[in-house]
């Protein structure tokens, strides 16, 4: 019960990774809120999880977030635990970006989730974590997974200068970075057919060490040991969560 008497706002919480780790802090006592785009999914989740609350919220609108950090400080809330974990994926060879692609992915991944930290911060209470969800795609060099992967490595800066800028105010900025994990999101990356997706799955479980994907429930582990006070003295770090895929290339 670590998370016992704490709030935790979880920003895509509604599937796959995020859902996993607003099931995990539910356990561990946590009062959770959460967004999502998708109406049904945040009902669903909000219903499984007693005393949950769903806000429907896209990341990449600033004034939707804005006006979620306004209505929450209104309420009194103080937020324990940030987890920023919206994402969107998409392929596309360097011949076939269009900057319709790019702005549609780093609106989210990046852009979004950059301004959606700074629209929280102020709920932040003292000694407070933040853990993003970064991606081992900004370090592997898959061809066409380019968009993706800028937008991911920009967050691992935005998550390290973030560290140093809010250190001195107690509050904790991590990254945990996922590898290949079974969840919607391999099956919905923009422009890809199924038959592309199953493709896709092998090709990743074939460079996964332990060769097989990850479960959602392995990162949101990651996720609840970065905000805990179990990891105090950590800040600034990249957590990776991936079978041993980037370290043992
Ligand atoms: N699965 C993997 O292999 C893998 C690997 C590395 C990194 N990641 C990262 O892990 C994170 C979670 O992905 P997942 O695999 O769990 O996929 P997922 O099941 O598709 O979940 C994505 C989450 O992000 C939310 N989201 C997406 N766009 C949003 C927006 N504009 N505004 C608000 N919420 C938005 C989704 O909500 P809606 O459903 O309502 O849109 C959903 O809750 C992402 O950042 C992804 O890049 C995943």
């Amino acid at each position: 019960m670590r998370y016992e008497d704490k709030t935790v706002l979880i920003l895509g919480g509604n599937s796959g990774i995020g859902l996993a780790s607003v099931e995990a802090f539910a356990r561990e006592g946590a009062r959770v809120l959460l967004t999502g785009r998708n109406q049904a999914t945040i009902d669903a989740a909000v219903e499984r999880i007693p005393g949950a609350r769903g806000y429907q919220a896209d990341i990449a609108d600033l004034s939707a977030m804005e006006a979620l950090a306004n209505n929450l400080q209104e309420e009194g809330v103080v937020v324990d635990a940030l987890f920023i974990n919206a994402g969107i994926g998409g392929f596309a060879p360097v011949r076939d970006v269009t900057p319709e692609l790019w702005d549609e992915i780093h609106s989210i991944n990046l852009r979004g989730c950059f301004f959606a930290i700074q629209k929280m911060l102020p709920l932040l209470g003292q000694g407070g974590a933040i853990v993003i969800t970064g991606s081992i795609g900004s370090d592997v060099a898959l061809a066409g997974n380019v968009v993706y992967a800028a937008a991911k490595a920009g967050l691992k800066a935005v998550m390290r200068i973030l560290a140093k800028e809010l250190v001195e105010e107690g509050v904790r900025v991590n990254m945990v970075s996922p590898g290949p994990i079974e969840t919607p999101l391999i099956n919905r990356n923009v422009g890809m057919s199924d038959e592309d997706a199953d493709k896709l799955r092998e090709a990743m479980i074939s460079v996964v060490p332990m060769r097989r994907l990850g479960e959602a429930s392995e990162v949101a582990s990651a996720v609840l040991f970065l905000a805990a006070q179990d990891a105090s003295f950590i800040t600034g770090v990249e957590l990776l969560v991936d079978g041993g895929s980037l370290e043992l290339r």
